[in-house]
């Protein structure tokens, strides 16, 4: 806050020149949601940002990064993905652009392959995926487990997810497994029982598919239910492939976020507006709606419509939903693209979505925003405004990143 003390002049780093800031702290600079600044300059000490100013009043510091007129934004952050995996579906997707459906059943092929993987497999490919998004300028990611669907499979892939983020989300509704094909009751009792006992130490958020073809209404709330009773918060996959009851279950139960959306009611859109807060003070408590576009993108379906949203007041992220079968993708600036392209919102809405919406849908106030006191996590475009990242779609736009204020 304000009376943050000046930093010391050691171990500091000011990135000055900054032609265009994105800070997401509304109402400061130009105004706007992305409280813009231009010739500004960002202190940062001890990994978090200490100071933010116009460049020419900038305090000395031992380092400095010359942006040279470029943008300058908070580290995107991915809500919604799925790293803990072994194999790939390219030939489902192969079929799917020779026009098979998409319908989530590929998703028992990955578990085959995750379960049959040794640890140090799927340690890599996350560390794989992790570093592909942090050159694409993702600093910080939620990781969820989904693929194991045993006690000890979940656990191992919450253990894994652990060693990379903070943000770790124990799916292990995410469909029956074939040995429960026929008992899916069983499978609801084992989740909730000791696959939740083994999974919790490890996870801080516990999620659901709810769709036809995965997990009804009444399981998911279940499901949902005994995760809150041990403390983890939740998040819902709702409404991606039809219409259905997730969204409003995700109301109910105060979810952080309910993703995918590509379905909504009147209804569905309006409960989500009644969960908008500024969030000023106090706990957070709006839902928000997570929209996955590289979902839509990699399995030829309608994209959501995010000007609905918007226009009825709903908070909006954008995430990857990255797994190896609906959206290979760790890339939040084609995210981004694809949703001010096909999704009708504005570049400076999609921008936001994909920092400050990130971190309001995990409930983080230290990431998706550049203040003093939060994360020093930033990146340097290869462009003089956010605008280029919908502008230039598939052009590497990421000239440089600090994480932690650190350059990983
Ligand atoms: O979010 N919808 C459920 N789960 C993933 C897809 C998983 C898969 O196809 O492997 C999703 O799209
Ligand atoms: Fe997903």
């Amino acid at each position: 806050g304000p009376t943050r003390r000046l930093p010391p002049a050691t171990g500091s780093l000011l990135v000055t020149n900054i032609g265009e800031l994105v800070t997401n702290v509304a109402g400061t600079g130009e105004g706007g949601p992305l409280g813009l600044r231009r010739n500004a300059a960002v202190l940062v000490e001890d990994g978090q940002v200490a100071w933010v100013g116009p460049a020419r009043d900038a305090p000395a510091a031992d380092r400095r990064i010359d942006a040279d007129g470029a943008a300058v934004l908070p580290g995107f952050v991915d809500s919604h993905a799925h790293l803990v995996f072994a194999g790939d579906r390219a030939a489902e997707f192969a079929a799917r652009m020779a026009g098979q459906p998409y319908t989530g059943g590929g998703i028992r092929t990955t578990v085959g392959a995750t379960r049959a993987a040794p640890d140090d497999e799927l340690r890599a490919t996350v560390a794989r995926l992790r570093g592909e998004a942090l050159r694409q300028g993702t600093t910080t990611i939620e990781i969820k487990s989904g693929y194991g669907l045993t006690v000890a499979d979940e656990a191992r892939s919450l253990r894994i997810a652990a060693e990379f983020t903070e943000d770790t989300t124990f799916l292990g509704a995410h469909v029956v497994p074939a040995e429960y094909a026929d008992r899916p009751d069983d499978y609801v009792g084992m989740v909730c029982g000791p696959m939740l006992a083994a999974a919790a130490p490890y996870a801080r958020w516990i999620d659901v598919f709810c769709e036809r073809g995965a997990f009804d209404v009444d399981h998911a709330r279940a499901i949902l239910a005994c995760g809150q009773a041990v403390g983890l918060g939740v998040r819902v996959h709702a409404n991606q492939l039809g219409p259905g009851p997730g969204v409003q279950l995700g109301v109910e139960l105060g979810a952080a976020s309910v993703d995918h959306c590509t379905h909504l009611s009147d209804a569905d859109v309006d409960a989500l507006a009644s969960t908008t807060t500024d969030w000023v003070s106090g706990p957070e408590t709006t839902t928000v709606a997570t929209l996955l576009p590289g979902a839509e993108f990699s399995t030829r379906s309608p994209y959501p419509d995010a000007r609905r949203l918007l226009d009825a007041g709903v908070t909006v992220a954008l995430a990857t939903d990255c797994n190896p079968g609906s959206s290979y993708t760790s890339s939040m600036p084609f995210c981004v693209a694809l949703a001010v392209r096909e999704m009708r919102m504005t570049p400076a809405e999609a921008v936001w979505a994909a920092t400050a919406g990130g971190a309001r849908a995990l409930r983080r106030d230290d990431v998706g925003v550049l203040r003093p006191g939060a994360r020093a996590d930033l990146i340097v475009l290869d462009a003089p405004s956010h605008l280029h990242l919908a502008y230039r779609p598939g052009v590497p736009l990421i000239r440089q990143v600090l994480h932690n204020g650190v350059m990983p």
